[in-house]
């Protein structure tokens, strides 16, 4: 089974935290953590003028980006993900970050959001299923978290690996035929690049649960499944690592996944896209359209 095929998964407990008559309410809410002030104070993050707005594209509304997800540790159902989600919990979290560096760390959820300079960026998010949104996403460049750990010379990949808790997400109690948890990488070059955001929020605050709080990645030139969420290990390592979903099925998911219109997917055309805001299918730019930043990597 792969990214685009369904299968059925129950709804786990709800969390401590939510309110459970909140969830039965018809309207679907919209559920932040609840972390310090100085860490909400943090919100909503200046924007960066070089990605203040995607052209010809509107902003996907949230209350659709928020009900609408792929996180397969809470189901394979997108429009039940927000709710399953709900049972993670993110405090307290850390993000070790290890491997082949001269100046290794722990980030704590203070350091996620306060260690490095938090920016908004509007991104096209293009998924592998051929549907996409664009949304203002928060964090901080990964380039600022390699000049803090300086990589060794000998560093040639960035490893990154999801949380594994099967008490508090659904999809890993149930979904046994996947390769838990989930993990993800990129070259040293690509998680360098400018476009490369380590995400800690979404719409001006802080990530909801379903978005992969309290950390993910952003590499928007690559298909979705390459922005791994709720990261707890960032590691740096010589040799190309395996990824999830290459180890699920290598035909369809390979290491580089950049977004390409002229390289269908086994099952299906890359080469348009429905935009899940407005429900248009549109045209699916090379490199999502930021063949500006990154196709130099690729010569
Ligand atoms: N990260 C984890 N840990 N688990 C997942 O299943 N799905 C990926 C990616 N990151 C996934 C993940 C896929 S396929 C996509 S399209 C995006 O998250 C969806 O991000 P969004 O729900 O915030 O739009």
């Amino acid at each position: 089974m792969g990214l685009g095929t369904i299968a059925t998964v129950g709804a786990g407990p709800i969390a401590a935290c939510v309110d459970e008559e909140d969830l039965k309410e018809d309207k679907p809410k919209i559920f932040t953590p609840d972390y310090s002030d100085d860490i909400e104070d943090q919100y909503p993050a200046e924007r960066n003028p070089a990605f203040a707005d995607v052209p010809d594209r509107e902003v996907t509304p949230e209350d659709i980006a928020a009900h609408y997800n792929n996180f397969y540790e809470f189901g394979t159902d997108k429009t039940k993900v927000w709710e399953n989600a709900q049972t993670l919990v993110t405090d307290p979290w850390t993000v070790k970050v290890t491997g082949l560096v001269h100046n290794p760390i722990t980030l704590d959820l203070d350091d996620i959001h306060l260690k490095f300079p938090l920016e908004e960026r509007m991104y096209r998010h293009r998924c592998v299923e051929a549907w996409s949104m664009v949304m203002p996403w928060t964090g901080f460049r990964m380039r600022d978290l390699l000049d803090f750990v300086q990589p060794m010379q000998s560093a040639k990949y960035v490893r990154f690996v999801s949380f594994f808790r099967p008490s508090e997400a659904v999809g890993q109690r149930e979904l046994t035929n996947y390769d838990w948890p989930y993990y993800e990488a990129l070259t040293i070059r690509e998680a360098a690049n400018e476009l490369t955001l380590m995400g800690t929020g979404i719409f001006g605050h802080i990530n909801p649960t379903q978005h992969g709080a309290p950390i993910r990645i952003h590499t928007p030139w690559k298909y979705g499944y390459k922005s791994i969420k709720s990261i707890v290990t960032i590691e740096f390592v010589e040799e190309q690592p395996e990824t999830f979903w290459h180890h699920q099925w290598a035909e369809a998911y390979d290491f580089v996944s950049n977004v390409d219109p002229s390289k269908p997917h086994p099952n299906w055309s890359q080469a348009t896209e429905r935009d899940i805001g407005t429900d248009e299918e549109i045209p699916t730019l090379k490199y999502n359209g930021y063949g500006e930043w990154v196709a130099d990597l690729y010569e």
